[in-house]
This record gives structure tokens, C-alpha cells and sequence, in this order.
């Protein structure tokens, strides 16, 4: 309620806007903290700039903004803050953040005009403002292995396990990642490992974790003892659970989703990433597995394009020293699916990433378009409804890779050759894909919301 109440207001001040445009200067001229700024700042920033969260400061009270005004007015001018690859006038998705034209250039005058406080005595406090979800207790808490990370401002890329043994068969609704902390902990990606009866006897052996710059994707599975016994690969459940800053966890509507859950098994982290530190600490990061007497109805699948997966990049993906190259992939879908989610995947020299789908109708899906590729701000692209992709419809990636001294993420200076390296997930090797997640479809898909699922 207390949101919707906000979002309201701030339609409100924008039809204010939007109707005095002729007369600018006066309504300009009124902006104050209270009553215009704030409510932006608090649906756009807060949640990442608040206590506990990913961002370096707080950006609640009036003095959190003012004391930064020039600096926000840039980043937000340039569209750097708040992070939202995704070009928002090709594509939308579920919980996006995005400044309209409209906030930018109140946010822009009021700093001009001198950052006018107005009456602040009634704003929320960051307690107010805490998104958290109360989500209830978890059935059961899994933890992350401690992991050592080193005050020596480097990230960490690590491949990690999560064993776990339970008294019998059951079904997981959902699992909700807990970062240690969201000022280190970059991101994770988390699939379900799952031994069958009689299959692997001890869970706990092999490794815990291993850095990835140390790991070959096909001999991995071994090292963290994630395989069964005979030597054969168990069953594995993708993408259960990730996280991002500003990425909260969900719930999929009831009616979607929802894992069985073997005795034996383990959540593996096949790509969790520190952020730089500056001070020796240790990970406590951990899983809140929520159970379910309901078998899953309809479960979510994952196909991944490019690398590693079903379609080829085209040509192969080698980006020589000091060029700009375009790569493609492509790929038709043989039934009827509804889209939940889109992730775009590259490393630190890709430049832009376009996705769109062609229906056999010959009408275009767009799917996502992002300008300016960012490394940091890899987002699970949820749709704001399931999205019908009729079969016969193909699916068009084009993603542009930068490999010249311009781009100010190449890790190679001067510029190397870099290619996809058999599966290597080192950032300095390069990977380009699409990972889509989806349901067979439903009659009536489309008109189930992903936004805001209850538990
Ligand atoms: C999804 C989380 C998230 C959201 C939303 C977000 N920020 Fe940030 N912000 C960060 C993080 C993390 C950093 C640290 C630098 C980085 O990683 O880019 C940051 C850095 C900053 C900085 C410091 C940049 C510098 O160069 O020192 C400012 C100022 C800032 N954000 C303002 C904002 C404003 C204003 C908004 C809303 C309009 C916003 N942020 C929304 C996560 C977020």
C-alpha cells in the first residue's frame, strides 16, 4: 500500500510536469526534496543505497542526496544510475528500474535550482523502507562452505558446493539466495544437483570450492565430487536460485515452478563472484529452501544459446587484437513456449547484446536490447507476463565484442586475442550466450503475471 500510495504521487508530480511544460520555469521552480525528489530516490535508488545493501552509501534522507547532487545529476543524466542495461524503450520486464525523461530533468533542475530541502519532517526512514520480503521461516537453512576472501581488492570467481542430505523425497517451492554480504558478493548462479537412491554414497567428499580461473567446465563436476559414484553425471536442475544486487528474490505464482527434492543431493555454484575487498573476510552466505507438499505441475526448463549450448555462434567466437567484431546466433523453436525469463551473457569485452524472435507470421518479438554492455550488471530478465513464443518462431542474437585499447573494460592492455576457450568461464576468455528459461505452453499463459507472486 505504502508504494502504491508513493507511485501515485509521483504520477501526480509528473502530470504537473507534463502539463505546465509551456511554463517550465515555474513549476521548475518549485522542486523540493519532500515533496518531488524523494519519492524517485526512494522507488529508484534506496533499495540498493540503504544499510546492508550493495551500494557504497545510503541515498534516503535529504542530506544523503544533497551532499551528492552533482554527482547524481551525472549519473543520472547518463543513465549509469540506477543500473539498467536493458534499453527500456525496446523491451520491459518485470520489477525494472528505470528513470522516465520526465524524473531525470526534475531531478536535474532541482539541483540546479540549489537542492530546496522543503518540509522533510514526514519522510520514510530507512526502516520504512526496507523492501525485504517476509517471506516466513525457511524449512530448511543450507550453507555456503566458508570461504576465505582477501582484503586485496581483486574479484573472486568461484566454482562452489552446497551438499546437503535430508530424511526423505520432497518438493521445494522456491530457494532464496542470503548473500554474507551484498557489498561483497557480487553474484551467483545456483543449479540443483540430485543423486538417486543408491547412487552416490557420501555427498560431503571432494572439494568445496575451487577458483574458476583454476577449472576446466568438463573436469569440474569431479573435482567438488558432484558425480555419481559409477563415474556418470547425476541429474541436474538448472538455475534454482540466483542472485544480483538489486535482483530480489521471488516467488514464481503458484501455479509455475517448484523442484522435487531428492534425499541426496547439492546446490552448485557454478559461478559465484566477489566483488574487491579491502579487508580479509569470510563468506557466510547461505540457501532458504522453502518445502512444498504440492508436486511441481508445471516445471520450468532452460535451453541456453551460444556457448556451451544448443546453437553455435557464428563464426567462431574469436575477437582478434584491436578489432570490433559482430557474432550471431540463431535458433528456431519446434513448439509452443512461454517465455519466464532471459539472461544475456558475455564477458568483459562484449559491447552490445540484441535478441529479438521472428514469428513464422513474419511479426517481430523484441526480446532485450542492451546499448552499452556491463560486466557487473548481469540481470535475470524476467518478463512482466509469461511470453508466448508460437512454434516454428526462430530466436536472433547479435552481440558485438570490442577488443580495441578504446574499451575501457579490456582486460589486455595492449589488446590480445581473445576467444571462447572450450568452455572456460575465465572473464578474460570470452562466451556468448542467451540463457532462456520456460514453461510448455498454456492456453491463457499470457495473462499470468510474473510480478509480485505471494508465497
Ligand atoms: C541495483 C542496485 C542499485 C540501484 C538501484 C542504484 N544504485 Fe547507485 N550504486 C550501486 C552500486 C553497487 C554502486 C557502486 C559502484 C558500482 O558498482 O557501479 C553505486 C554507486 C552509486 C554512486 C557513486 C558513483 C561513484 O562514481 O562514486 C552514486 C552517486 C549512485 N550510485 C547514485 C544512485 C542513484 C541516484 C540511484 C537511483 C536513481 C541509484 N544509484 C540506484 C547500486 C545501485
Amino acid at each position: 500500500m505504502f508504494y502504491r500510495i508513493k507511485i501515485l504521487f509521483v504520477i501526480c508530480c509528473l502530470v504537473v510536469v507534463a502539463c505546465n511544460q509551456s511554463n517550465k520555469k515555474s513549476v521548475s521552480s518549485t522542486l523540493n526534496f519532500a515533496e518531488h525528489i524523494a519519492p524517485i530516490i526512494h522507488k529508484n535508488c534506496s533499495k540498493c543505497h540503504m544499510p546492508e545493501e550493495a551500494g557504497p552509501f545510503n541515498l534516503i534522507s535529504y542530506q544523503d542526496v544533497s551532499r551528492r547532487g552533482k554527482l547524481i545529476k551525472y549519473l543520472v543524466t547518463e543513465r549509469i544510475m540506477p543500473p539498467w542495461p536493458a534499453d527500456a524503450n525496446y523491451s520491459h520486464f518485470a520489477g525494472e528500474t528505470v528513470l522516465s525523461d520526465e524524473e531525470i530533468t526534475m531531478i536535474s533542475n532541482w539541483v540546479d535550482e540549489g537542492m530546496i530541502a522543503g518540509d522533510t519532517s514526514k519522510l520514510a526512514t530507512p526502516e520504512q523502507l526496507k523492501t525485504e520480503l517476509n517471506l516466513g521461516k525457511p524449512d530448511l537453512i543450507l550453507k555456503v562452505p566458508h570461504i576465505n576472501i582477501k582484503g586485496n581488492n581483486k574479484d573472486m570467481f568461484l566454482v562452489v558446493k552446497v551438499p546437503y542430505e535430508i530424511a526423505h523425497d520432497t518438493f521445494v517451492r522456491a530457494i532464496e539466495f542470503v548473500p554474507s554480504s551484498k557489498k561483497i558478493v557480487h553474484h551467483m548462479n545456483g543449479h540443483l544437483v540430485q543423486f538417486t537412491s543408491g547412487k552416490k554414497e557420501n555427498v560431503y567428499i571432494g572439494k568445496s570450492y575451487v577458483n574458476q580461473d583454476q577449472v576446466n567446465s568438463q573436469h569440474i563436476h569431479k573435482e567438488l565430487g558432484l558425480l555419481n559414484d559409477d563415474g556418470t553425471y547425476p541429474t541436474l536442475t538448472p538455475s534454482v536460485s540466483n542472485y544480483l544486487p538489486g535482483a530480489y528474490f521471488s516467488f514464481y505464482p503458484k501455479e509455475i515452478g517448484g523442484y522435487k527434492f531428492l534425499k541426496k543431493g547439492a546446490l552448485y555454484l557454478n559461478d559465484m563472484h566477489f566483488g574487491p575487498s579491502s579487508v580479509d573476510a569470510i563468506d557466510s552466505s547461505y540457501f532458504k529452501i522453502y518445502f512444498t507438499n504440492i508436486p511441481p505441475k508445471r516445471p520450468v526448463s532452460e535451453f541456453q544459446m551460444g556457448t556451451l549450448g544448443i546453437a553455435p555462434v557464428e563464426p567462431f567466437l574469436r575477437i582478434p587484437a584491436n578489432e570490433v567484431k559482430t557474432f550471431h546466433i540463431q535458433t528456431t523453436i519446434p513448439n509452443d513456449i512461454s517465455l519466464i525469463s532471459i539472461v544475456p551473457h558475455m564477458h568483459l569485452i562484449g559491447k552490445s547484446f540484441w535478441a529479438y524472435a521472428i514469428k513464422p507470421s513474419g511479426d517481430t518479438i523484441p526480446l532485450i536490447k542492451i546499448k552499452n554492455w556491463d560486466f557487473r550488471w548481469q540481470y535475470f530478465y524476467q518478463f512482466k507476463n509469461l511470453l508466448k513464443i508460437p512454434r516454428g518462431t526462430t530466436i536472433y542474437v547479435e552481440g558485438i565484442y570490442d577488443n580495441t585499447a578504446q574499451n575501457p573494460f579490456n582486460p589486455f592492455s595492449p589488446p590480445r586475442e581473445i576467444y571462447e576457450r572450450n568452455g572456460s568461464m575465465r572473464s578474460t576468455d570470452e562466451m556468448f550466450q542467451l540463457i532462456v528459461t520456460y514453461l510448455s505452453y498454456k492456453d491463457g499463459d499470457e495473462k499470468i503475471s510474473l510480478e509480485n507472486a505471494k508465497p
